[in-house]
């Protein structure tokens, strides 16, 4: 079948690279796409939020899957304009419908929903200009660091965690009365500061059945040693070691099957990934977020793992047989590193050319594009976070080695990468 990925990140590359190994996957289309997506399918340039171009497009090219990567389209309700238009409703969408990715794109939606169904998260209450005042008395006797949820999608910086009550009343009247954020940061989720560990679990879901993909842990410090600004990721690891039987089996039982059960019990039509921000606290898990997609950069270790074809996988999920799949996971570990461009997440300089592409790719090793462009023969850098290379390895620690080594042989002008991804699963060599 055509299928046709909307995206244009590193998430987006490494399922154009799985997807393409399907013997089911004939043309292969990435919206708008990147230099590396290029070279495992056919870079269309519609942007991800276009849907009549990218619905005119589907019938023009006989696509019969649509695979959604980043929030927006969801949030915005891509899914229903192609699932209630008769003629776009034979193709399957991947992602789920736009009341069921409130869960993302409304952090009260979500809170309320987990709330229904005694799903552990952090507990809070919701302030907007009708409750103002109450807000500010809230924050005022709230124990510290006290954290600040804009409501609606605000491009990963909608979240605040304020250490004194002066910097919280000053940033709830930035959101609330000034907007901050936008309409939708309007209203505000005020919410306890849980301190533990965090990890990202991801389930498939035909809105009826589940399958768990493997876990993975982001670092989203720019810094060595998780520190410095927030950025979108600058790498991850699959498996997470602190993630095993005793704790994913609470993870199960409390947060992923009430999920997909209360999705289903409230008509929430979802076909698509629930990736579950998860925090561990002692050793009991809590939800930090959910979000109705694939992870990025986790999706650059989560997907080499999965054995499966991909692109059965997906048509299980649009047709609801789900129950019919079992996951088949690559027991190797998988690590990915991002290489920025300096500067980023702050001011950084795009348009740099890429050196070393062809010769750094070794065996057992992926390069995948974020922000970069073909320029006639040449690879140009057009995003903070470039590229990313995942490995697999024994163990976390080779397959960061392996990493290392690829990404010696890369170079752009300023480019920058954290060399300390995974350092607290470490494997200490055998004379350590
Ligand atoms: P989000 O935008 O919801 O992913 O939140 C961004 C980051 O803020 C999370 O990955 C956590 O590191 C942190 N965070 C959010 N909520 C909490 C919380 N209740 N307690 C501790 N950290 C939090
Ligand atoms: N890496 C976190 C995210 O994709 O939201």
């Amino acid at each position: 079948m055509n299928i046709l990925i909307a995206g244009s990140g590193g998430r987006e590359h490494a399922l154009a690279w799985k997807l393409k190994q399907s013997h089911l996957c004939e043309q292969l289309y990435i919206a708008p796409g990147n230099a590396g997506t290029g070279t495992v399918g056919t870079n269309v340039p519609i942007s991800v939020t276009d849907f009549a171009a990218l619905a005119a497009f589907c019938i023009k090219n006989q696509v019969e899957m649509l695979v959604v990567g980043p929030e927006e389209p969801l949030v915005k309700g891509i899914y229903d304009h192609f699932t209630t238009n008769p003629s776009l409703s034979h193709i399957m969408v991947i992602g789920p419908s736009k009341q069921a990715a409130k869960l993302e794109g409304s952090k009260a939606f979500a809170k309320e929903f987990m709330q229904r169904h005694d799903i552990p998260t952090a507990g809070y209450r919701e302030f907007d200009e009708t409750n103002y005042p109450e807000g500010t008395e809230y924050i005022k006797t709230h124990p510290l660091p006290v954290v600040l949820k804009a409501d609606g999608l605000a491009a990963g910086k909608g979240v605040i965690i304020c250490t004194n009550h002066i910097e919280a009343l000053a940033e709830f009247e930035l959101m609330v009365q000034q907007a901050k954020f936008g309409d939708a940061g309007k209203k505000v989720v005020i919410e306890e500061f849980l301190t533990g560990i965090e990890l990202s679990v991801f389930a498939l879901t035909d809105g009826k059945n589940y399958v768990l993909l493997p876990e993975a842990k982001d670092y989203k410090r720019v810094g060595k040693g998780d520190t410095g600004a927030n950025t979108g990721g600058m790498g991850a690891v699959s498996p997470v070691p602190f993630a095993d039987e005793i704790f994913m089996e609470k993870v199960i039982t409390r947060i992923v099957e009430p999920s997909i059960k209360g999705l289903q019990k409230e008509n929430l039509d979802y076909k698509g990934v629930v990736f579950f921000g998860l925090i561990k606290v002692k050793d009991e898990p809590f939800v930090i977020e959910y979000n109705c997609r694939f992870g990025d950069p986790e999706t650059e270790v989560v997907i080499p793992r999965v054995e499966n074809d991909l692109v059965e996988l997906f048509t299980a999920v649009a047709q609801q047989r789900l129950n019919e799949i079992t996951i088949k996971v690559n027991p190797q570990a998988a690590v990915t590193v991002v290489a920025v461009s300096s500067g980023y997440p702050g001011n950084y300089q795009a348009g740099k050319s890429i050196s070393g592409l062809e010769d750094a790719a070794i065996e057992g090793s992926m390069i995948f594009h974020a922000g970069t462009t073909q320029e006639g023969t040449e690879v140009i850098s057009k995003g903070g976070r470039v590229l990313t290379v995942t490995s697999y390895g024994d163990n976390i620690t080779d397959a960061v080695g392996q990493s290392m080594y690829v990404m010696e042989n890369l170079f752009f002008d300023g480019i920058y990468y954290r060399d300390d991804i995974g350092y607290e699963f470490a494997t200490l060599p055998p004379s350590a």
